[in-house]
């Protein structure tokens, strides 16, 4: 299948700044990918490079097999791109917003209806649709914002920090709408330098750090890279440490922290050991405190391959 974004060594400078500094990425349909990266990584600059907005110095950029270089007008008919940016106007209605993009992607005013209609039902955006734009909150704003992007049935979705702003209720909101897309099978591109959104919605997460890829794969992959998931027994009592390593040995390899009162387990099989952990500590009527199944964060993966020059691979 067609990649839906291939770039082989982009690059883009601006002045002495190398924005994008040879960045490989290939994102495959049916996937959403995140970009994750710290503060002047290059995650604008390669978003608008795949909307033909900036041009890079070097390397190739395809979407959907398309040279962006070659053709940018056709690039750009197969993007839509929403975020932080995207205008929506404050004193028409939800629906009449859509109505009139639509209409300048040259759909007739039937046409046009039924495409704004259509996308209002995509998004959960029906309640809304006839009141004042300018009366949403801002999550739903946005999420009218991404409905902008999608009238002209985009084949990717563009969406550069989508929920930067919003309030918890409104990041979840735009997530399921985001979600919801993918699900339908909208290819959605992101960036974001939330971890936890990443998690959520990314099948591929892409870190990368001035202007190049440090590491890629399913957010279980990065997580597993430095270290998998351990079980963590906090003990009642010093008296108590020695059993519960004794028990938990006969599954894995153990550590004893005592100053901590904690024994640590790792749980290749995660739940599973989690559980064998459990009965071994209750067949050895071992005194616990706490038990719990310790998950390295993107949080963790994040800090560990961007931080550590060691670690980015040149
Ligand atoms: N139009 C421009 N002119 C000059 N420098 C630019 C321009 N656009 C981006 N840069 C520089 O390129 C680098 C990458 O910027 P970019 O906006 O792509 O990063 P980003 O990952 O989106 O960061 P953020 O998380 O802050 O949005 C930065 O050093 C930035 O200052
Ligand atoms: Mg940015």
């Amino acid at each position: 299948m067609t990649p839906v974004v291939e770039a082989a060594g982009l690059v883009k400078r601006f002045g002495g700044v190398r924005a994008l500094d040879g960045l490989d990425l290939v994102a495959e349909p049916g996937q959403v990918v995140a970009l994750l990266g710290p503060n002047g990584a290059g995650k604008t600059t390669f978003v608008r490079a795949v909307a033909t907005l900036v041009r890079p110095d070097g390397g190739t950029l395809r979407v959907d097999g398309v040279d962006a270089a070659r053709e940018p007008g056709r690039v750009r008919r197969l993007i839509g791109l929403a975020g932080q940016y995207a205008a929506v106007e404050a004193a028409m209605t939800g629906r009449e917003n859509l109505e009139m993009i639509a209409r300048l992607f040259g759909q007739d005013r039937r046409t046009a209806r039924a495409s704004a209609a259509e996308v209002l039902d995509r998004l959960s955006l029906g309640e809304v649709a006839d009141r004042l734009v300018r009366t949403y909150s801002g999550g739903t704003r946005r999420r009218l914002d991404l409905g902008a992007s999608l009238v002209g049935a985009p084949r990717l979705l563009l969406l550069d920090e989508p929920t930067t702003g919003l309030d918890p209720r409104g990041r979840i909101e735009l997530w399921d709408a985001i979600g919801g897309l993918a699900a339908g099978g909208t290819n959605v591109l992101l960036t974001t330098q939330y971890l936890d959104e990443a998690d959520r919605l990314a099948d591929r997460v892409v870190i990368i750090d001035r202007g190049r890829v440090a590491a890629e794969g399913t957010p279980r992959e990065l997580k597993s890279r430095i270290g998998g998931d351990l079980v963590e027994v906090h003990v009642r009592d010093r008296a108590a440490l020695a059993p519960a390593a004794r028990a938990l040995e006969r599954i894995a390899p153990v550590h004893t922290d005592p100053s901590s009162l904690l024994v640590t387990m790792p749980a290749e099989d995660g739940p599973d050991d989690l559980l064998k952990a459990v009965r071994a500590l209750s067949d050895h009527h071992v005194a616990i405190e706490d038990v719990t199944l310790r998950r390295p964060t993107l949080d963790e993966v994040f800090l560990a391959l961007t931080t550590n020059p060691e670690r980015t691979p040149s």
